[in-house]
């Protein structure tokens, strides 16, 4: 039997990734690649809907892709590409948009967000349609399943409602996609405000920690993360977010069971806690740095390995939205 298709990626909007988008994407991707026949973008067209400077966007889509490879995505197994390397992402979206709603389009949360923060004279056209050319991306694949993080899941909806109106419209084109939620315990949270989600834009940087950054800075930002006044290593969301968020890190970096590390830490106090946490970050992200740096030594190695697998990529997509075109109405050449 063949495998399931899964579909994910991820936008170039930072030199470095945090270790939440590596806890809570890629070590999952990593372990789906094994049985999922897997497709993971670099989502640059995404990224366009922020202010880029273009010498910039072109470093962070290459970063992005080392990243990925060098936390384990193989580019051999998984076809690991450039979104913007595959023209029928931006050719679906549009045919999707003349299938979505105005309203329905106007209730996706996250643009609701991004307008009210920004007025609508601050917030481009793109920024709206974003949900549509997501849509597009997972549905030119015929993916099975979607892992996203909570705040993606109403565009998961958007594109099975989207892909299943196609279908009823036009005959079945598309498959419709499940998403897959991450859980809560691959939920990272700021060192220095730990009740907000780690994120690459967050105001400040000492409650982040960066894949690419030397190791021995990420220890030091563990070591002055927040804590409580109980001085015991016990996990407790709501009470102890801090604690609670680095018994997370531990765990999910070492495969343990938080009981598992609060009894190794029972008596002991933070210090010798964040002790062992800093090592444990630094032994797991030192070679992953070790691995993206040299990816990206030899950049013009790493775009061949992006372009083979957008030919891949390509391949598929391709067909799907050929198919779209001929049952649209599109006259096609012969
Ligand atoms: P972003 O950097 O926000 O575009 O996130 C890309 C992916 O990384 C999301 O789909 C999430 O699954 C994951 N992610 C980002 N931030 C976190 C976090 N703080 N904790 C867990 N997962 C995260
Ligand atoms: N919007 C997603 C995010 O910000 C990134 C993304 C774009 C994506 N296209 C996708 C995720 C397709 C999964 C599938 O995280």
């Amino acid at each position: 039997m063949s495998k399931a298709r899964l579909y994910s990626g991820m936008q170039p909007s930072a030199d470095s990734l945090q270790i939440g988008n590596y806890i809570g994407a890629l070590m999952q991707w990593r372990d789906l690649q094994e049985s999922y026949d897997a497709f993971f973008s670099v989502v640059d067209l995404h990224a366009l809907t922020q202010p880029n400077d273009p010498a910039e966007l072109r470093a962070k889509t290459r970063r992005t892709a080392a990243q990925y490879i060098a936390a384990g995505i193989e580019p051999a197994k998984s076809t690991l590409y450039v979104q913007s390397q595959v023209p029928a992402h931006a050719e679906l979206a549009w045919i999707l948009s003349t299938i979505t709603g105005f309203g329905e389009a106007s209730r996706m949360t996250q643009f609701k967000d991004k307008s009210s923060r920004y007025g609508t004279d601050g917030t481009n056209v793109g920024l709206f349609t974003y949900p549509i050319l997501m849509a597009a991306d997972i549905l030119l694949y015929q993916a099975d399943i979607v892992p996203v993080g909570d705040d993606q899941k109403q565009h998961v909806e958007l594109t099975r409602d989207l892909a299943e109106r196609f279908n009823s419209r036009y005959g079945d084109t598309f498959r419709v996609p499940m998403p897959m939620i991450q859980q809560d315990t691959a939920r990272i949270y700021d060192l220095q405000n730990p009740t907000a989600k780690m994120s690459k834009s967050a105001e400040s940087d000492a409650g982040v920690l960066w894949l690419l950054d030397d190791p021995a800075k990420s220890a030091k930002k563990i070591m002055r993360a927040v804590t409580d006044s109980e001085g015991v290593v016990r996990y407790d969301r709501d009470a102890k977010p801090g604690v609670s968020n680095l018994l997370v890190i531990y765990a999910a970096l070492t495969g343990r069971q938080i009981p598992s590390i609060e009894d190794e830490y029972a008596g002991r106090g933070y210090g010798d806690f964040k002790k062992g946490l800093a090592e444990v970050v630094v032994n797991e992200f030192g070679p992953v740095r070790e691995r993206a740096l040299a990816l990206l030594d030899d950049p013009a190695e790493l775009d061949r390995v992006l372009a083979r697998n957008a030919d891949k990529a390509a391949s598929v997509a391709n067909g799907t939205l050929d198919a779209v075109y001929d049952r649209m109405g599109l006259l096609r050449r012969s």
